[in-house]
């Protein structure tokens, strides 16, 4: 086949990792028989600084024109001015919202050739197998009232409506009907009224997925499961701000931030992908970052957007592979051994992708 991919390396780590998931995309196209044309575009700080906009209108057109977008991570010290007017993870929201990307796919597993080296025992990680769907283009981060005072008053209103929470609720149900038939439906509703309209609504979906066993689990009693028994969950479905702190939380249960990737989707296929974790300016421009998060994202890409499950399949099993054969970058080796650089962990992917049948 042929697609388009935009990407948006973004700021610190994020061209590194990304030149690496470009490159195995590459080895897929090449193995597989399919046509990628890749087209670069500036988003997060770099955009400011070059254009003064963190998402610039020629990105955006870009973006329009593919078929996924691939992006790294936006961000860094210069740019973190509280009072500065224009931000990098501004041009992150914009571009979720433009594309009305509501479902935020975050699947969170743990890899046996790293087991010992998550600070949990191993017992407790044993069969983690958890994909979070984060509501990821309302609730706070977008509600009406969103401003900071003159004085000393703040706002950021917490807002659902039922259309909101009901179509993220089906991607749910749908992905936990793919999985184990489990979803955990995260909420405040004993405190707040947007939760418990969550709450109604994913009742009220639950009732066309009766195969679906479904639980209602407040989030602060969810932060203590998520380490006490991780493996009870399936399919954790979360609003925006809940989704965004468990989905950090849970990384912890992977061994590393830099291992968990993510899919955030609109009705349509289309689909940004990108790490869960940041841009990592205190380690960016060495060579030394852990590209597996991004990879896995090129996998959900060509999973989720291009339809392409048996080269999605193909991608994970090669960073399986390259983990089982002891390569680790520097977030994930134990005192005294020696890490793989980005490029080399990115080489022995390839080397395996190409070798799979
Ligand atoms: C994430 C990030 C973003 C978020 C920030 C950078 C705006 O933390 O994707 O999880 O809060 O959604
Ligand atoms: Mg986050």
């Amino acid at each position: 086949m042929q697609a388009k991919i935009v990407t948006l390396p973004g700021d610190g780590i994020g061209p590194e990792v990304i030149a690496e998931a470009v490159r195995v995309l590459e080895a897929v196209a090449a193995r597989f028989g399919h046509t990628f044309a890749f087209e670069e575009a500036l988003m997060g700080g770099c955009a400011i600084d070059a254009v003064g906009d963190p998402l610039p209108e020629a990105t955006l057109a870009a973006c329009e024109s593919a078929d996924a977008v691939l992006l790294g991570a936006v961000g860094g010290p210069q740019w973190s001015d509280p009072t500065a007017a224009v931000r990098p993870e501004q041009g992150l929201l914009r571009l979720r919202q433009h594309f009305d990307l509501f479902a935020n796919l975050r699947p969170v597993r743990t890899y046996p050739a790293l087991a010992g080296h998550a600070p949990l025992r191993a017992d407790l990680l044993d069969g983690v197998d958890i994909l979070f769907v984060r509501e990821l283009t309302s609730g706070i981060y977008f509600g009406e009232r969103h401003e900071q005072g003159d004085g000393d008053r703040a706002w950021d209103t917490l807002f659902y409506t039922v259309d909101q929470v009901e179509r993220v609720a089906r991607v749910a149900f749908e992905s936990a009907r793919r999985r184990y038939g489990k979803v955990a439906s995260v909420d405040k509703a004993n405190v707040l009224a947007a939760m418990r309209l969550w709450r109604r609504t994913v009742n009220q979906v639950a009732a066309d997925y009766p195969d679906v066993e479904l639980e209602h689990v407040l989030v602060d009693a969810c932060t203590m499961h998520l380490l006490r028994n991780p493996a009870r969950f399936d399919v954790i479905l979360a609003g925006n701000m809940f989704g965004d702190i468990l989905s950090d939380e849970a990384s912890v249960l992977a061994g590393s931030l830099g291992m968990l990737p993510s899919a955030s989707l609109n009705a349509s296929r289309f689909g940004v992908y990108e790490p869960i974790h940041g841009s990592a300016p205190d380690i960016a421009g060495r060579g030394i970052a852990n590209p597996v998060a991004t990879i896995l994202s090129a996998a959900m890409l060509l999973r989720h957007s291009l339809g392409l499950e048996t080269e999605a399949a193909a991608v994970e099993a090669a960073v399986d592979a390259a983990l089982a054969d002891g390569l680790r970058t520097a977030d994930l080796v134990a005192p005294g051994e020696t890490p793989a650089s980005t490029a080399a962990f990115g080489t022995h992917v390839i080397e395996h992708l190409v070798q799979s049948d």
